[in-house]
């Protein structure tokens, strides 16, 4: 049994990583959150007082302060840029409300898409992101496309920051998904759609567990395929 790869995306707060993070323990593949990248050198960019046209040092920035991720014992992400742990910074509504400018500058995603392709490259792997059925993996034998309506994703996003501690307004946070969706879908490269084999997937009132069952079902499929 080979194993495959596995392209999720979708909009902000779709369910992606949730799902995806469980459908990768699930079959012992590695999980790859692509998000958690451009969060990190955006992080990194507003940490320096980088702006849009900084493209070299953006990019100095990302060789000086490699991104990496690895587990707490109970399975939580954890980001890091250089050994500096990022993984609460990075969701910060500063990092949330700038990631879309920088996540549209080409130089910078041809950066993430290599390293991103460097990891896939052994297979195993579930990725999410915007542009990895699309873009990054063209390949993968599942392609996956989350969508949910913008209410149900800003009270996901909401309960999540709460959780956190961190302190948000939920009309604002509604706001901000709309405009970060118009604009990781209306840029030049590589905007948010789904690839023309993704199976698009409507999770507005499903449950993590139904929506995990439907991507492993199909992936099952393949494997044995495989
Ligand atoms: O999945 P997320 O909300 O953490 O992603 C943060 C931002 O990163 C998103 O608004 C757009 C960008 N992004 C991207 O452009 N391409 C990806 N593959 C993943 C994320």
């Amino acid at each position: 049994m080979k194993p495959i790869t596995i392209a999720i995306d979708g909009p902000a707060s779709s369910g992606k990583s949730t799902v995806a993070k469980i459908v990768a323990k699930n079959l012992g593949y590695t999980y790859l959150d692509t998000g958690a990248m451009y969060r990190s050198v955006t992080y990194l960019a507003l940490q320096h007082q980088l702006r849009e046209e900084q493209i070299p040092e953006i990019l100095g920035l990302i060789r000086t302060n490699p991104i990496s991720f690895s587990q707490t014992a109970d399975g939580q992400q954890i980001v890091f840029a250089g050994d500096q742990d990022i993984s609460s910074a990075i969701r910060q509504n500063a990092v949330t409300r700038n990631v879309s400018w920088l996540s549209a500058i080409p130089e910078i995603r041809e950066e993430l898409v290599a390293q991103q392709r460097r990891i896939a490259k052994d297979g195993a792997i579930v990725m999410d992101g915007r542009d990895i059925g699309t873009v990054v993996l063209p390949d993968a034998e599942l392609k996956i496309f989350l969508q949910a309506s913008v209410e149900e994703r800003a009270q996901r996003r909401f309960k999540e920051n709460q959780e956190k501690g961190i302190k948000t307004d939920f009309e604002r946070l509604k706001r901000d998904i709309e405009e970060r969706d118009y604009k990781d879908s209306h840029r030049a490269v590589s905007p948010l759609v789904p690839a023309a084999d993704a199976l698009i997937f409507d999770t507005t009132g499903v449950s993590i567990a139904e929506v995990v069952h439907f991507i492993q079902e199909k992936a099952e499929k393949i494997i044995d395929r495989n």
